[in-house]
């Protein structure tokens, strides 16, 4: 049940497929605490065995609302909702295509790939709370969501369990094609003139296969994704990352500026530069195609393997650029 293939135990394991068991369960005082959910195990390192109640939701059901709007249950799987999506000619999640997991992990998360966030899609957040075993609906403007980030990773932590999330989905075309080389990818599959005519589904279908070139199957090879976040670094310490760059011959630093004279340098490069590619400790290994991946390579890594991994590619980077990287993965 985690996309690492950690080979560790819980005490006690719960699935429910609906809200009112989900409350009987939270409410429930000979379950083992601490209660801790997951959705697809996608975004966890299971670090030792877990001396509490894991909950294992799967709510399923996506049901189209008014006014664009669709409620999906926690437990389906995202990319099922991208695919539902784009077979209804709704645009919205598109380029979040083919990302592992499940909907309810993707609003913990905030999840995003090319140029699209999944907080811009969420109306709001249904949840159980766990003190009271009441579901609340949270709206989307109090979740905190910001890079890879939200309430729901914080301060929500051990309080709310999401069973569902809404939507909000367009019939209206929004194509978003400016981050990296999806355009180009666009254009290379479907034709100059496809740009005028663009379903979701075509986006999706791209996006699928850029994902599916760089990234590793997790059914065949464990990891959980990006491994760290992209660092937001100043443009005093941009500048010097150049610097370092220059001396040591490593070409230009790709780099996007965020607002606020914050400059993101992807991460992928630092670790790549840092020659990590297929670098690894027991069982575990950076991914030769995208280094900011880190494997489970041997099929048999332990999580103290990727642990140590992640500890000596953080060193390495903090030596070389100064960069502190921030784990994008949960330490469970
Ligand atoms: N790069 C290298 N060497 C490499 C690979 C990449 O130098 O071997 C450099 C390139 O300059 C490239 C840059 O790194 O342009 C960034 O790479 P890319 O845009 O492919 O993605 P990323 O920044 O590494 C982020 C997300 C991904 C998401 C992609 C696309 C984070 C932590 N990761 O990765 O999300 O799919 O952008 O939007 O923000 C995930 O979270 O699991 C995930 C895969």
């Amino acid at each position: 049940m985690n996309t690492f293939k950690m080979n560790v135990k819980c005490r006690c394991l719960v699935e429910y497929d609906h809200v009112d068991e989900l409350r009987e369960a939270v409410s429930d005082p000979s379950l083992p605490r601490p209660l801790f959910p997951i959705g697809g195990g996608s975004n966890l390192l299971l670090t030792k065995d877990f001396p509490g109640t894991i909950l294992h939701g799967a709510i399923k059901g996506i049901v189209r609302q008014d006014s664009g709007r669709v409620h999906v249950g926690a437990g389906v799987v995202w990319d099922e909702f991208c695919e539902w999506c784009a077979s209804e000619g709704l645009w919205g999640p598109e380029n979040l295509s083919y990302i592992p997991g499940e909907v309810g992990a993707s609003a913990v998360q905030n999840i995003g790939a090319y140029g699209r966030e999944v907080c811009e899609l969420i109306s709001s957040v249904e949840c159980v709370d766990t003190h009271d075993a009441v579901v609340v609906r949270i709206p989307a403007e109090e979740c905190g969501y910001a890079y890879r980030d939200s309430r729901f990773k914080h301060e929500w932590k051990w309080r709310y369990i999401v069973t569902g999330v809404i939507f909000k989905v367009s019939e209206t075309p929004v194509p978003i094609l400016d981050y990296g080389h999806v355009r180009e990818a666009v254009i290379e599959r479907f034709g100059q003139d496809a740009i005028d005519h663009l379903s979701p589904g075509m986006i999706r279908e791209t996006v699928t296969s850029i994902r599916k070139s760089k990234l590793p199957e997790v059914s065949e090879l464990g990891s959980a994704g990006s491994f760290f976040r992209n660092p937001y670094v100043t443009a005093e310490h941009y500048a010097s990352i150049q610097q370092i760059a220059l001396r040591d011959g490593l070409g230009p630093v790709p780099h996007f500026e965020v607002g606020e004279g914050l400059v993101k340098v992807p991460a992928a490069w630092m670790i790549d530069k840092c020659g990590w590619k297929g670098r690894g400790h027991g069982g575990a290994a950076v991914y030769e195609k995208q280094p900011l991946v880190i494997v489970n390579g041997s099929g048999n890594a332990a999580p103290e393997d990727v642990m140590a991994l992640a500890a000596e590619i953080q060193s390495s980077i903090k030596e070389k650029f100064g960069v502190d990287l921030e784990r994008e993965v949960e330490y469970v």
